[in-house]
């Protein structure tokens, strides 16, 4: 084999890996990986979680699989009425939960200004925090070439700038105060890999997500090793994309 049948051959296994086969599995490899292999579900036991965007759809349901395994659980979003009724069906799905284990904190993501009062709260209320969720996000369809740039700048500023600033709070948090030890977890798309037509600003939004996700677990396993090697500390900041 010559070294243009290398590359060529190389290339298209990639297309297929990384565009055909989340077509199939219906979310990215690494997630399909960790759902076939990986930990499952009760190693969270007893973890304080945060789900920002828990008052429908999939912050919803994910609140009700974590109350099934007594997660201890902030729910996050702006609509009240509805995060009160996601606390109560918590508390009916699992019994073993008191009213302290789950409680409501409303709260718009994109007011970057509220994001270290609403940390505080969390911490406040378990003492702790060990995984963050980050699900509130917004879809839109338009065709690309009438969509008014307002519409742009607010489907970045809730889908990826409220993410990384309030994911960066919280990893300081993790780092200075909770031995270094905690998960950031994004609710992405496959928008974020393939694009999805009439959705130009959504698809940017989640594909900037991904990139500034990606760089900052770039960083953060960097900054692991660098800590192990200097310090002989175990840091343990897991953040996945899914
Ligand atoms: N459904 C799908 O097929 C699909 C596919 C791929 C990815 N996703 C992603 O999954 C996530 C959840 O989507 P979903 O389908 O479950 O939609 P959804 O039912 O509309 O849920 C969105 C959640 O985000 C919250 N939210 C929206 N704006 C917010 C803000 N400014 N501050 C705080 N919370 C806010 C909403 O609550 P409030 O309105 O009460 O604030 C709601 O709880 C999104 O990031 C979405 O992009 C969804």
């Amino acid at each position: 084999m010559n070294w243009w049948e290398i590359v060529g051959i190389t290339t298209i296994f990639y297309y297929i890996t990384y565009f055909v086969i989340p077509w199939f599995i219906d979310c990215d490899i690494n997630l399909y990986m960790k759902e076939k292999f990986g930990r499952p579900l009760n190693s969270l036991q007893g973890k304080v979680v945060w789900i920002i965007g828990a008052s429908s759809g999939i912050g919803e349901h994910l609140a009700y699989e974590l109350a099934k395994i007594n997660c201890k659980l902030i729910l996050s979003a702006r609509r009240d009425k509805e995060l009160q009724q996601v606390r109560n069906n918590c508390l009916k799905i699992n019994l073993q939960l008191n009213e302290n284990d789950v409680k409501v904190l409303v709260m718009d993501i994109c007011d970057n200004a509220s994001h270290k009062k609403a940390l505080n709260y969390v911490i406040s209320q378990f003492d702790k925090l060990d995984i963050l969720v980050n699900n509130a996000g917004r879809s839109q369809r338009a065709n690309w070439e009438k969509i008014d740039l307002n519409v742009d700048k607010e489907m970045f500023q809730l889908n990826v700038f409220s993410i990384i600033a309030l994911s960066r709070l919280v990893y300081q948090y993790f780092t200075d105060k909770n031995s270094g030890k905690g998960h950031i977890v994004v609710t992405s798309s496959l928008a974020g890999i393939l694009g999805i037509p009439y959705s130009g600003s959504y698809t940017g939004s989640k594909h900037a997500l991904h990139v500034c996700i990606l760089y900052m677990h770039i960083v953060c396993y960097l900054f692991y090793f660098k800590l192990v090697i200097l310090y002989l500390t175990k840091k343990k900041i897991f953040i996945g994309i899914f």
